[in-house]
């Protein structure tokens, strides 16, 4: 597949998608923000896992933790002590590098990969991604608290308090959406890697022994979510974890991988793992209160395994644009034109509403459109520039249905429907005109 990362950051800017943050101060590294469209596209997309995964099933509850936590939580969860990258840097260039993604040859050699010194790398030192805070007015040791490295950690602290009050029974899971923080040291690559992400996690707490089977089924129902959402099946693929790359909580992993394509290629959008009893286990014993639970049939006690599905909404809003992102010639016009093949139900704007001219009492009727539509779907009105300006601007973000208010309209209360794939014109009576949308706005 092309790279087309650099065009998408333009577009994201230039359409009201994605800026970088605090651009006017020359930016934050590796963090930014939604715009008008962004902020609409990755609600959409949170609203797409929320009802896959919470609303559409009795056995998943919902949850919104907090992100700062009790700091015992993360030397309970291994972040303390587990959660560090081995950094090198270079005595010459300053240059800074991962030691566990460069080249093990240079790195034996210490030759760095920027400047081709050798002998200028230091040894590499272990260094801890979570960000570190303080609580309340003095700046001790005693006071630090940490911006959660991931969400998961607020769902099994809240483990029996949701169980309890909603009478679940294992197996079962909570979700939550939320922001998570990591002093990432080689983030990049636009929202595919940044230091303030939002995760959509899912735990599904199982009785031991039965989670390889419940995994299998989580790896199975969340490569079909992607698929559901409109990434290309040919571009997703499953990742095994071997014994080297498993993190500290996990006793077997799978990424979905997306083809972003250019270098960056294969990528991780969502780690689904077996984290066996090690989370609750170990707030069990940090926090001296018993996380077991009650099989009362059975009767029996066990605390109980966890199949964890975790995917940043971040990183598969950058896959779905990615994905949607073509450039088409258009016959009988010389110039091309540049189309966001978003999924309609995940598309920022559903239908833009024109006016051909700005007079005949046109942008009135188009006004009243726009103020039927609202209430159903999400609309743009347009009155400037040429219509086919008009028609290119919202093809460039992905809206899949253009209506235009023109000279015929005022009179016979029909309008045209232009269909942002097909192309294709249709004359549609006003009166009909949502009812028309709706059916076509499927999926
Ligand atoms: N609770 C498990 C966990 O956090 P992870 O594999 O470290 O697992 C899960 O992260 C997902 O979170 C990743 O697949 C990715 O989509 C997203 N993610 C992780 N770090 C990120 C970052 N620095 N920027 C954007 N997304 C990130």
């Amino acid at each position: 597949y092309p790279d087309v990362m650099d065009k998408l950051v333009s577009l994201c800017k230039r359409r009201g998608f994605i800026f970088q943050s605090s651009e006017i101060y020359g930016g934050t590294g590796s963090v930014w923000d939604y715009g008008p469209l962004g902020v609409e596209l990755k609600k959409n997309i949170k609203d797409f896992w929320w009802n896959a995964m919470v609303r559409s099933r009795d056995d998943i509850e919902g949850l919104d933790a907090a992100i700062l936590m009790h700091p015992r939580t993360w030397e309970a969860s291994g972040h303390v002590a587990g959660f560090t990258d081995p950094l090198v840097d270079c005595k010459q260039c300053k240059a800074r590098f991962r030691a566990d993604k460069m080249d093990p040859k240079k790195l034996e050699a210490n030759v760095c990969p920027n400047c081709g010194n050798k002998g200028t790398l230091t040894e590499p030192r272990l260094f801890n991604l979570m960000f570190k805070t303080h609580m309340g007015a003095l700046e001790e040791s005693s006071s630090i608290v940490y911006l959660r490295p991931e969400t998961a950690q607020g769902i099994f602290v809240n483990f029996l308090n949701v169980q309890q009050s909603m009478r679940q029974k294992v197996p079962f899971g909570i979700a939550q959406i939320g922001k998570a923080f990591r002093n990432e040291i080689t983030p990049g690559n636009f929202i595919f890697r940044t230091r303030e992400f939002e995760q959509m996690e899912m735990q599904f707490f199982v009785e031991p022994g039965t989670d390889m089977e419940w995994f299998e089924q989580w790896k199975a129902k969340r490569m079909q979510w992607h698929f559901d959402l409109g990434l290309s099946p040919d571009r997703l693929k499953f990742h095994q974890h071997d014994a080297g790359e498993l993190a500290h909580y996990a006793r077997a992993a799978f990424d979905v991988t997306f083809d972003f394509g250019g270098t960056l290629g294969d990528q991780e959008i969502e780690g689904i793992h077996n984290r066996g009893d090690f989370d609750l286990s170990q707030h069990q014993q940090y926090s001296g209160k018993k996380l077991e639970y009650f099989d009362q049939p059975n009767n029996k006690r066990y605390v109980p395994y966890v199949i964890e599905t975790s995917v940043g909404a971040d990183r598969v809003t950058l896959a779905t644009l990615v994905n949607a992102y073509r450039e088409e010639t258009v016959e009988g016009e010389s110039e091309g034109r540049v189309v966001l093949g978003l999924k309609h139900s995940i598309a920022p704007i559903k239908a833009a509403i024109f006016p051909l001219t700005k007079k005949d009492g046109q942008p009135e009727m188009a006004n009243r459109i726009v103020d039927d539509l609202r209430s159903a779907f999400a609309v743009d009105y347009d009155e400037t520039g040429s219509i086919g300006k008009r028609y290119r601007r919202q093809d460039e973000v992905g809206t899949p249905f253009c209506v235009t208010v023109d000279g015929q309209s005022t009179g016979d209360q029909t309008v045209t429907v232009r269909d942002r794939d097909t192309l294709a014109q249709d004359r549609v009576d006003v009166s009909q005109l949502k009812g028309y949308l709706a059916a076509k706005l499927v999926g």
